[in-house]
């Protein structure tokens, strides 16, 4: 079996991720931050290691700025909803994944008006077309990273420059770079950087964030629920300060427990390290495929440009055919369709049949690309035939 699913999660996880959340369990699984007893402040010690150790991968001073969500999709309606209100304005991409454009949708209907700023067809953005969509209402830029269709990176240093120039916050969705792109939030002017655990960072499910830049001002950010924090007790208002304003009723601590390894285990690996090994075995891909008469490889073709995400077609053939027989006769395992991505589908032509979606990870090897590319071959030769 050839795992090609990574960027909807990546698996399999590093063996330490599952002992992680096994040892949190047996040893000191109850509820963190409320008790007073030793079990409580062990579990809680867990859930801030967890906050350290994603405040040293993005660079962030302060690991209590550090907020986690159940997901990365929670986080960016935290963060979108948190900040917008009726007459102001958001600026975004024609990239963006459903978990930012079905919240600024729902958000349109109530008063906020959108820019999406199309991308090049191979996913690219232009921050002088950012710079232009700008309004005085404008409130909020938010970008994905990476495409998780095409693998194309945004140029996001440059965007948040234009952005800080304007005193307008800046949302960067992280969920196919966390853990294989180098995060600076100082260096590349985030204000709000949302995450998820379990793709690149190879945690578990249930695991994600916001981490807020020390700059960024949280009375801004209404919380998305409000709820028992073991903090302030006596109060029937939520608390103001952080974590706690963000994180209501009990966290996904053995999940937390698990970030905490894997993101340890990213960090001891190297994100630099993973994404050369992610960009040999991108290029591997990216030159078999383009060998094959008959298949069309979407986006930047271009290993510096991209994650490890490769979306592609064999003329003439469904995508969904293409997936079922490679799964069935080759046992290759990846994703079809529209990948919740409309928008980026709509941007590289492929709406709304959609692609078939090779998204390699860091435990995949290159001995699974060059088969991967053998039953591409034989399908593209069938569907000439
Ligand atoms: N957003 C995930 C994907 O791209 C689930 O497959």
């Amino acid at each position: 079996m050839i795992y090609f699913d990574n960027a909807a999660t990546s698996w399999p996880k590093p063996p330490c991720v599952g002992e992680a959340m096994m040892r949190f369990m047996q040893e000191a699984g109850v509820n963190p931050g409320r008790g007073s007893y030793h079990l409580a402040i062990e579990a809680g010690r867990t859930v801030y290691r967890a906050r350290e150790a994603v405040a040293r991968l993005v660079n962030a001073s302060n690991p209590l700025r550090v907020v986690f969500t159940a997901n990365v999709t929670e986080a960016l309606n935290l963060a979108l909803r948190g900040l917008l209100r009726p007459g102001q304005h958001v600026v975004t991409s024609g990239i963006e994944h459903n978990a930012v454009m079905r919240p600024l949708r729902a958000l349109e209907r109530e008063g906020v008006s959108i820019t999406v700023v199309p991308c090049s067809p191979t996913g690219l953005l232009d921050p002088a077309d950012v710079r232009a969509a700008l309004r005085p209402e404008t409130a909020l830029v938010a970008l994905n990273h990476a495409s998780n269709v095409i693998g194309t990176i945004t140029p996001i240093a440059e965007v948040g420059a234009i952005a800080h120039e304007h005193g307008i916050p800046f949302l960067v969705d992280t969920a196919q770079t966390a853990g294989v792109v180098p995060l600076d939030m100082a260096a590349m002017q985030i204000d709000l950087l949302a995450f998820t655990g379990h793709k690149a960072l190879l945690g578990p499910m249930g695991t994600g964030g916001l981490v807020l830049a020390e700059g960024f001002d949280e009375a801004r950010l209404e919380p998305l629920i409000r709820g028992g924090t073991g903090s302030n007790s006596e109060w029937e208002e939520q608390p103001s300060f952080l974590p706690d304003k963000y994180e209501s009723g009990t966290p996904n601590a053995v999940g937390l427990a698990g970030l905490e390894a894997s993101v340890h285990w990213v960090l001891a690996r190297g994100v630099e390290t993973i994404r050369a090994h992610e960009q040999v075995l991108t290029a591997l891909l990216l030159d078999g495929l383009a060998e094959i008469p008959g298949v069309i490889v979407y986006g930047p073709r271009d290993p510096a440009q991209q994650v490890a995400t490769v979306s592609w077609n064999i003329a003439g053939m469904d995508p969904g055919e293409v997936g079922l027989r490679l799964e069935e006769e080759y046992g290759i395992l990846c994703r079809v369709g529209l990948h919740c991505s409309p928008a980026a589908h709509r941007t590289i032509g492929t709406f709304p049949t959609g692609t078939v979606r090779f998204g390699l990870g860091a435990m995949n090897t290159q001995e699974e690309v060059l088969e991967a590319i053998k039953a591409v071959y034989a399908l593209a030769k069938e569907a000439r035939c």
